[in-house]
């Protein structure tokens, strides 16, 4: 699919409702947070765990996650290398679109390739923060929560991350988080942590 926009005759409106002004109602900033691993590393776990403690500090936050994303707007796409471009542009896309509403988003796709993942990140700019959620691959086959890697090891699922499709590490991840060493409640406070560095959450009173 090409970058370009294929519609003519089509003129951008601006928001009478600034970015700046939804952040400032809010009381923080926007940002993307991209969690991205293999499956079953705890990308969703995690995603919830920060988002659930970013409500408790009364954050406006959403989870965008793989799974459920592709039950609704990416359902018409599969695991090709091509829909998994497609999968990850429109979450890049989705993700501003939240940012733009002043919401501290928080995806969960495995988004395999590294040239995917800067697109969404050009696309984003300052407010992309991609975390790897880091698990051993026989780790994560051990877990195997979901028992797709026993079917993919029995050739059951095609192009699966890991056994028969590629994983891109990333190679300059903002946070890395490695799930087989560090607790949930750990790796959640630390990426919350992170965001008040950065000054995108104001440290708790
Ligand atoms: S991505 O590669 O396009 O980013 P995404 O995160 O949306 O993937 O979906 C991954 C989820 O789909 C996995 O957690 C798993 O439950 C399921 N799945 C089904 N088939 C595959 C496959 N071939 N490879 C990886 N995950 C798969």
């Amino acid at each position: 699919m090409s970058d370009s926009v294929k519609a003519t005759n089509i003129v951008w409106h601006h928001s009478q409702v600034t970015r700046a002004e939804q952040e400032k109602q809010h009381g923080h900033k926007s940002a993307v947070l991209w969690f991205t691993g293999l499956s079953g590393a705890g990308k969703s776990t995690l995603a919830n765990a920060v988002a659930g403690a970013l409500y408790e500090r009364g954050a406006h936050t959403y989870v965008l996650d793989g799974d459920n994303i592709r039950h609704g707007l990416n359902k018409d796409l599969g695991f090709t290398q091509e829909d998994r471009v497609e999968n990850i542009r429109r979450i890049g896309e989705v993700a501003k679109l939240f940012t733009d509403a002043g919401v501290l988003t928080l995806t969960a796709f495995i988004s395999p390739y590294r040239e995917d993942r800067d697109k969404a990140r050009e696309i984003n700019g300052d407010s992309f923060i991609e975390v790897y959620v880091k698990c051993d691959l026989d780790v994560c086959e051990e877990r195997d929560p979901k028992g797709l890697y026993k079917k993919a090891r029995a050739g059951e699922i095609p192009n699966f991350t890991g056994i028969s499709a590629p994983y891109e590490e990333p190679e300059n991840a903002e946070l890395v988080i490695n799930t087989s060493h560090e607790s949930l409640e750990d790796s959640a406070a630390r990426v919350l942590a992170y965001l008040e560095e950065r000054g995108i959450l104001q440290p708790a009173s």
